[in-house]
């Protein structure tokens, strides 16, 4: 790891991940006011290529988690869609990566108002490989936390400060000897995962929560909604109820870190047969041959980023601090 160059994008600039640093007065450090991304790069050894993970939908998300929080940028999604780009190309990965662009208030300053508080964009890459490791089916349990309302921290701006509840319940979950939890909104339906969205499959049919259920509309449970609607699989999005995923036929985690990830028991109750279920495995199998590009249907999802040519403007910008 440590010969590989790391560069991050920070105040405008590619410059190395050790000069990336805000300071200890930052302000979305100290109220969480930051909004986030979670992008990934597949490699694939085949096409010599990393294949980035529908960007632009990451990047329409995030602009509009900025509006929520009174964050801007001058960027558009498509320069944002380049810096990425351009960012994962200098770091020149032959690895599965993960992308973690951010907006950010920058005012040195104590008092909360996201007012007269200015922004700023940065990114940074890691080598990523599998969320859970090892698990052929996960564990989980019903979180005794709640997610985070609507009028509280809004769940579908991927807000910095509503992670504290993301943190609380995946703890908890952990120390309880489970692979992860199930959060509940306050209204006691199901909402999803500690960082993933959450599909039932019952009687041939795939289910998942409302976005009005205090999720973050994702991405990929959007991919999973058209690969089953591809496959000629019913989906419903609706209400779902704590009972309901006791009785399921299947379950399964879907997110851009953790994929697709089959559940095997709730509140110890076994789900199926206790192995993962066969449309999960099919919908699995069809997501991760999209993602490595290997399934024409989906190409359009990819931004293929060493076939790219780079982008005049970003070529000359300078890559070091002691540069600037
Ligand atoms: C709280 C939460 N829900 C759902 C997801 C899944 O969203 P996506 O598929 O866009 O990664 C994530 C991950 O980003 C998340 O943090």
């Amino acid at each position: 790891m440590s010969n590989e160059p790391n560069i991050a994008y920070f105040k405008g600039n590619f410059v190395p991940l050790a000069e990336a640093n805000v300071s200890i007065m930052n302000h979305s450090f100290m109220y969480g006011t930051a909004v986030f991304e979670g992008i990934r790069g597949y490699w694939s050894e085949k096409q010599g290529e990393i294949f980035l993970f529908r960007l632009e939908e990451h990047f329409e998300r995030m602009q509009d988690s900025m509006k929520i929080m009174h964050l801007q940028t001058p960027h558009t999604v498509a320069e944002l869609c380049d810096i990425t780009t351009e960012l994962v190309r200098r770091n020149s990965p032959k690895t599965d990566m993960y992308i973690r662009p951010a907006a950010y208030k920058t005012a040195h300053r104590v008092g909360p108002s996201l007012d007269n508080n200015p922004s700023d964009i940065c990114m940074f890459t890691v080598p990523f490989g599998d969320y859970f490791h090892g698990a052929e089916g996960l564990k989980v349990q019903i979180s005794s936390w709640r997610r985070v309302e609507d009028n509280a921290i809004p769940a579908r701006a991927k807000i910095v400060g509503a992670y504290a509840n993301t943190a609380l319940a995946k703890t908890d979950a952990l120390n309880a000897g489970f692979d992860e939890c199930i959060v509940l909104a306050e209204n006691g339906h199901v909402s999803e995962g500690s960082a993933m969205n959450l599909f039932v499959v019952k009687k041939g049919i795939l289910i998942t929560s409302t976005t009005t259920e205090n999720i973050l509309e994702g991405v990929t449970r959007a991919s999973i909604l058209e690969i089953a609607k591809d496959l000629g699989l019913k989906t419903e999005c609706r209400t779902v109820d704590r009972s309901e995923l006791y009785i399921a036929d299947e379950l399964f985690f879907c997110g851009t870190g953790a994929q697709i990830a089959p559940i095997i028991e709730v509140d110890r109750r076994v789900i199926g047969d206790g192995k993962a279920g066969r449309i999960s495995n099919l919908i699995k199998d069809t997501y991760i041959s999209a993602c490595r590009g290997e399934d024409p249907k989906y190409m359009k999802w990819l931004t293929p980023v060493y076939k790219a040519e780079p982008k005049d403007g970003l070529k000359g910008k300078v890559s070091s601090s002691a540069t600037r």
